[in-house]
């Protein structure tokens, strides 16, 4: 048995304590990075064909090497009677998109032609819900006698069974010209299996050639957003109620070279001036989930951003000399103005209020690069004059803003030239019992100005080493003993997230994530459910009680919520057997409710949601009767919070 005497006194609950870390990583099989210090293997589905709604892949052809059969992923032509590639037109739609899929009709055809996009491992055919398309095309060889027809568009099963459709006219225009259409299934398909398709009578396009690109489709999104966010994610996100977003990475922000890190700049605006870019997980990123789409959402979520600025590293372990660092200064400048300056006076503000955010978005932290120091001895630019760089250019132009620095060990601060580092973001993927025996890492560093960032954590292997498919019982309880450490020391730890957040079920290479989805389902893992007890339970006040010792089986918090009323007494149980704690709250607290509410998560140690069993484990809620003592008994891998009415 454990007794936990409660105190009056303690902390408060930093208001972006728990949060989300989010980039788009995808696709890569393996990925051994030159460092060895930093070597991985991912593959998650995140943004494209994930949180970013549109559901065409590979709809712009972008960065892809024209004439390849690489360049016609996830494109496939109707029938024999025309032949798709992807070209280089003569006259690209736009710069950023030099890019098109050319349909090439045979002479004397009748049948219909046209050609099919996969999407991303399917699509949802979603009764009564509205999809819409658009996509541009032309005709680079017009005939002399100009023709014209419908171009019939549709969602279909694979073996040819129309679900929905509609038809748009053309006319033989040499010119590029867009058309735009929705369409409304009556009935949903239990089957995500399901092609999207172009197609037109082949007499009325015989012998020509069409070229097509930028052909999108989108079903609702969340908050109604145009080239908005999935809804069904959105929401399982919102349920966290995480209070930041850290974006865009992760290594995704860094880049192979430095002509390959992510450029804000190319991320805004009209899709036909987003280029795209070689992401860092071996695949292309639309970048149609660009800079202003992030910020737009995350204000949608009611959440705040930690917002990555690149800062001269690429992982190719290559560093911008300091001699030439100024124009990736100048551009990170630019970013932090487009995110924050007043649209009066700035040249970046107006930009963004020109794309309909006059109001400048409420960022307070930026996070300068992305693991710079997290192998042995750090990476020596960062220390020697990269953070110095960045964070004097930053910290003089935006005096208001908190400079996070990229680390791997908590408060071994290394000597860096510059600006003092007060901000770290520590990462850190391990197996459970790390977890277990480190809920008191941050206990016993020294109170002092620094504050701490979690910005990446997950059990990622069992204590055997096997790598977890999904997220095991054994993996979230342990996690979440370590997050008891997060609500202790939240006078120092002021903000922690999972990591990574999403994948796809059809092509998923990091493993385990959050949350997993398929084009018309989604589940949530065991760390979700812990995620969620955390965010949702946090308090705005942390209240200081007795505590245990590392390596404990049984942790614990005691957090107030102080306008509800409530306190929350978060019990972590990872053993293999029963323990009672007694809580004891203090005589300060007058008004006790006898009746109290909780809610339990708890399975065998090795169970997981996963696409077969995805409610293998989820939490249920409990009554239990509260006065001044409170006994509880947890049982084996549990992870529980009692609601008690206390004031
Ligand atoms: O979360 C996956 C990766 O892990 C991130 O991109 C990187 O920061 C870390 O190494």
């Amino acid at each position: 048995t454990f007794n936990v005497a409660i105190s009056t006194g303690g902390h408060a609950q930093p208001d972006t304590l728990y949060g989300l870390m989010y980039e788009d990583i995808n696709h890569v099989c393996y990925a051994q990075l030159a460092s060895s210090s930093r070597a991985h293997i991912f593959i998650s589905q995140s943004g494209d064909g994930g949180l970013y709604a549109e559901l065409i892949q590979n709809r712009a052809f972008q960065q892809v090497t024209p004439g390849t059969s690489a360049a016609l992923n996830s494109w496939a032509a109707l029938n024999a009677a025309s032949r798709i590639s992807v070209v280089r037109s003569n006259v690209p739609v736009s710069a950023a998109l030099p890019n098109a899929l050319s349909l090439a009709v045979n002479a004397g055809t009748t049948d219909s032609v046209g050609f099919t996009n996969t999407g991303f491992w399917g699509f949802p055919v979603t009764a009564n819900t509205r999809y819409q398309g658009s996509f541009y095309y032309r005709f680079p060889n017009p005939p002399s006698n100009q023709v014209s027809g419908n171009f019939n568009v549709d969602l279909r099963s694979t073996g040819g069974t129309v679900f929905t459709s509609t038809s748009v006219p053309f006319t033989s225009s040499a010119g590029w010209k867009k058309v735009t259409f929705t369409f409304t299934p009556s009935a949903t398909q239990a089957s995500a299996n399901n092609l999207f398709a172009v197609s037109v009578t082949g007499a009325t396009v015989s012998g020509l050639t069409v070229e097509f690109t930028l052909v999108s489709l989108f079903p609702p999104t969340f908050n109604n957003r145009p080239n908005g966010m999935r809804i069904d994610i959105s929401q399982a996100l919102a349920d966290l109620k995480p209070t930041f977003f850290r974006f865009p990475g992760g290594n995704n922000l860094e880049g192979q070279t430095p002509a390959r890190r992510w450029i804000w700049n190319n991320t805004i605006g009209d899709l036909l001036d987003r280029p795209g870019r070689q992401g860092d997980w071996s695949y292309v990123n639309t970048d149609g989930l660009g800079l202003f789409d992030y910020l737009q959402w995350i204000e949608d979520m009611g959440m705040e951003p930690i917002m990555g600025v690149w800062a001269g590293y690429t992982l190719n372990t290559q560093s911008v000399p300091e001699n030439q660092l100024g124009p990736y200064v100048q551009e990170v400048l630019d970013q932090i103005h487009f995110a924050i300056s007043d649209s009066s006076t700035n040249a970046q503000g107006r930009r963004r209020a020109a794309l309909g955010h006059p109001a400048p978005f409420n960022v307070r932290y930026v996070e300068i690069g992305n693991e710079d120091w997290i192998s042995a001895g750090g990476l020596a630019s960062y220390n020697n004059y990269r953070w110095r760089v960045f964070a004097s250019a930053i910290s003089t132009t935006f005096p208001q803003l908190r400079l996070i620095s990229t680390s791997g060990t908590s408060g071994n601060v290394p000597s860096v030239s510059g600006p003092r580092p007060i901000y770290w973001d520590l990462h850190i993927y391990e197996n459970p019992n790390w977890f277990r025996n480190s809920a008191y890492n941050f206990d016993i560093l020294p109170r002092n100005d620094l504050r701490f960032f979690q910005g990446e954590y997950a059990v990622t292997n069992a204590n055997n080493g096997t790598r977890l498919s999904y997220p095991t019982v054994e993996g979230a309880i342990t996690e979440a003993a370590y997050m008891t450490g997060f609500d202790r020391n939240s006078d120092i730890v002021f903000a922690a997230a999972y990591a990574p957040l999403l994948n796809h079920i059809s092509s998923t290479q990091w493993t385990p994530n959050l949350i997993s989805y398929s084009p018309n389902t989604l589940f949530k893992s065991t760390s979700y459910y812990v995620q969620q007890m955390f965010g949702v339970y946090k308090g705005d006040f942390y209240l200081t009680s007795t505590t245990n010792t590392a390596s404990a089986p049984v942790q614990w918090s005691v957090t107030r919520n102080t306008s509800a009323g409530q306190v929350y007494l978060k019990v972590i149980n990872t053993s293999t057997s029963a323990h009672t704690v007694v809580f004891t709250l203090p005589s300060s607290i007058t008004t006790i409710n006898a009746a109290g509410t909780g809610r339990i998560l708890t399975g065998a140690a090795a169970t997981m949601n996963t696409p077969s069993s995805p409610n293998a484990v989820v939490p249920r809620s409990f009554t239990f009767t509260a006065g001044r003592t409170i006994t509880y008994s947890a049982v084996a891998w549990s992870a529980s919070v009692l609601v008690v009415g206390a004031r």
